[in-house]
């Protein structure tokens, strides 16, 4: 008996388990798991976009993406994003984004120098809109400043690359300016109020003392009336 009782709690405990997952992982999936491309270009002079890699994300709401990268950089890919870092040309990256007629895309760069300093390792932010529109990116090499140091090329073979994701926030925001200047004002108002109303007691009060005077007088005389009339 007590066996078959602490066995069907356990299944229970089992199927709520299972439920639970079930939700999070549908969770999961309607949040805005989806893949963007992303191209870069570091080639001196007009820029040349080619195939970086993908940014996978699998939670909009979560903040959680990645980067996987399409190949690793080739000796002349290497060569060539030194060469720009040495006259400090600008790194670029950009993600097409599908919008009305023919391929549009939101793009950023940097300092060739941060890139190539860091050992390509880097910071990729995407920013979307409410709806899961790609709105933007940016893009940053770790490295606190190009101090111009020679990166061997065994350190610039595989990218580092870390993916922020952030989402618009949502529903109509309450204007926090407004609100902190009118607390501010009344704020002020309760303090000036406090020391400079100087006025005497009856000046401050008299539209309250005045009504109860006035029902005192009717009163008293509807009194003496009333006691007039029983005698
Ligand atoms: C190259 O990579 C190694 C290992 O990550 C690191 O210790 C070294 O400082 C790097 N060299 C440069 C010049 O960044
Ligand atoms: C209240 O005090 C202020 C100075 O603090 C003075 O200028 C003002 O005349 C006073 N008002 C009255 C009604 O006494």
């Amino acid at each position: 008996m007590a066996t078959s009782i602490m066995i069907s709690s356990i299944s229970w405990l089992i199927c709520l388990n299972c439920v639970f997952t079930a939700g999070v992982l549908l969770d999961d999936e309607f949040e805005g798991s989806r893949t963007l491309g992303l191209e870069h270009s570091f080639s001196s002079g007009k820029p040349e976009f080619t195939k970086r890699g993908t940014v996978v994300i699998q939670s909009l709401k979560g903040n959680k993406a990645q980067f996987t990268p399409a190949s690793s950089m080739s000796e002349a890919d290497i060569d060539s994003l030194k060469e720009l870092a040495k006259k400090d040309g600008l790194y670029r990256v950009r993600i097409p984004i599908k919008d009305g007629d023919g391929p549009t895309f939101v793009s950023s760069a940097t300092r060739a120098c941060a890139i190539v300093e860091s050992g390509l390792q880097d910071e990729i932010t995407v920013n979307f809109d409410q709806s899961g529109e790609v709105l933007g990116v940016s893009i940053r090499g770790l490295v606190p400043a190009c101090s111009g140091v020679d990166v061997p090329h065994s350190n610039l073979t595989a990218w580092k690359t870390s993916v922020e994701v952030y989402t618009t926030v949502s529903g109509p925001s309450p204007d926090t300016q407004t609100y902190i200047d009118k607390m501010k004002r009344d704020e002020q108002e309760k303090i000036k109020n406090q020391d400079g109303d100087n006025r005497s007691f009856l000046a401050k009060y008299w539209m309250y003392i005045v009504p109860v005077v006035i029902m005192m007088v009717i009163m008293s005389s509807a009194d003496q009336q009333g006691q007039g009339g029983g005698r």
